[in-house]
């Protein structure tokens, strides 16, 4: 029949022939399934979303502007390719401006992307044969991984845990893994646990790479979002950072801009070059005018400071909120994530034994919806994205998440 023989055509990489018949439940879908119940349960009572990785706001007016004006010009209208010179020439601006990293050549060693998300699967094709090793963070953002998993290639994974500030101890990864070893993932401020690296990090893992032949691929979706005296760092300030790695930054979240897709890879002209030959052979570039207004962004700076300030502001009063209730939390010096070891349990009610256990107790129980991490113990990541159009909606949110669990004490 038709439908089996397409099912039997497809690649292994995806399941092969057991392609859409696992019943194996992802976590994604599984807190989705969650909130649907809990809003069949609590038909009244709205749910509070701190689960989303996204920011809640809208572009810059003059980002939107900017799009309107170009996207009606007749030169913007054709294919992009590998990108617009002034697109890259905005991106040399605004490293200096911002991350004070001036020695970048606009026409070898940027490259614009369709988002990261790509950029991180393409970096993989660029640099992956069988049997390579991507060095991969967990809990972490995957997609690096899973791309070189789907070539043929391995991945080790290197748990980020409080005793190390959720920074990688390159010493515990076997010299045999190492030897084999071809890329190592970074992403600071980092998805999920909201922590941040330092120059001596940076140049450990400089060492690390150059000791060993790695390319570093730093993912700095959200180096710009700091706050609290910690001043947005790029790994392409350390001296020896060129020489071994690129690092990717996003519109996304630092310019509120997740549905443009624009990103860009930017640093060694090796890498950069090899990533742009791979780019050419997965998509035709982003829209000019979408490149022009984010030349735009990247000329107003203080648009994502603006916006690290009102994550900042929000982080002080979900810390202080969880805190009151009895949960540990601390406040990160980047990100829009909070990330909060779970408790043992309620007195006098459930257990929870993994963060999914804890996660589904606040959807269900609570109508609070977090995402659960278990990879490197158990931990949930709240968001500061929730919705709130002001700062009175903010301490409403933060008011009403008090009284859902003014009722529960928490053990450790
Ligand atoms: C760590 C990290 N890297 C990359 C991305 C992808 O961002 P984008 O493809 O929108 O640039 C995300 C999105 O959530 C992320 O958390």
């Amino acid at each position: 029949m038709a439908e089996n023989y397409v099912q039997k055509l497809i690649a292994e990489r995806i399941g092969g022939d057991q392609f859409g018949k696992s019943t194996v439940i992802y976590k994604f879908e599984k807190i989705k399934r969650a909130k649907a119940e809990a809003i069949a349960a609590y038909p009244d009572l709205e749910i509070i979303d701190m689960g989303v990785g996204e920011p809640d706001a809208c572009a810059d007016s003059g980002v939107v502007k900017t799009l309107s004006v170009e996207a009606s010009k007749w030169e913007n209208r054709n294919y992009a390719d590998n990108g617009i010179a002034e697109f890259k020439e905005a991106v040399v601006r605004y490293l200096d401006n911002v991350y004070g990293v001036s020695n970048i050549d606009a026409a070898t060693e940027v490259n614009h992307s369709i988002g990261s998300k790509p950029a991180l699967a393409m970096m993989a094709q660029a640099f992956i044969n069988p049997g390579d090793v991507a060095l991969m963070t967990v809990p972490g953002y995957p997609i690096m991984g899973t791309m070189t998993k789907w070539l043929g290639g391995e991945v080790y994974n290197m748990p980020l845990l409080a005793e190390n500030k959720f920074l990688p101890d390159f010493e515990e990864i076997p010299h045999k893994i190492v030897k084999k070893a071809k890329l190592l993932y970074l992403n600071y401020p980092n998805n999920p646990t909201g922590a941040v690296a330092n120059k001596a990090f940076f140049k450990k893992a400089i060492k690390f790479a150059k000791e060993n032949n790695l390319v570093i691929v730093h993912d700095a979706a959200y180096a710009a979002l700091t706050f609290d005296g910690y001043k947005p760092l790029s790994f392409l300030s350390v001296p020896g950072a060129k020489k071994v790695g690129v690092e990717i930054h996003s519109l996304s979240k630092a310019y509120n801009m997740t549905g443009w897709r624009m990103a860009y890879v930017v640093g060694n002209p090796k890498v950069v070059a090899a990533f742009a030959s791979v780019k050419d052979n997965n998509d035709s570039g982003q829209f000019k005018a979408i490149q022009l207004a984010s030349a735009y962004a990247l000329d107003h700076p203080e648009i994502t400071e603006e916006t690290a300030a009102k994550y900042s502001r929000r982080h002080d009063l979900l810390v202080a909120t969880l805190n009151k209730i009895g949960l540990k939390a601390e406040k990160p010096k980047g990100s829009f994530y909070l990330y909060v070891a779970i408790p043992k349990g309620v007195k006098g009610g459930q257990r929870f034994q993994t963060a999914e256990d804890f996660s589904q107790y606040l959807i269900k129980e609570k109508m609070i919806s977090t995402v659960p991490w278990d990879d490197a113990g158990a931990y949930v990541r709240f968001s500061v994205t929730f919705l709130a159009a002001n700062e009175f909606e903010e301490q409403e949110v933060m008011k009403e998440i008090g009284r859902r669990l003014s009722d529960v004490k928490f053990e450790f």
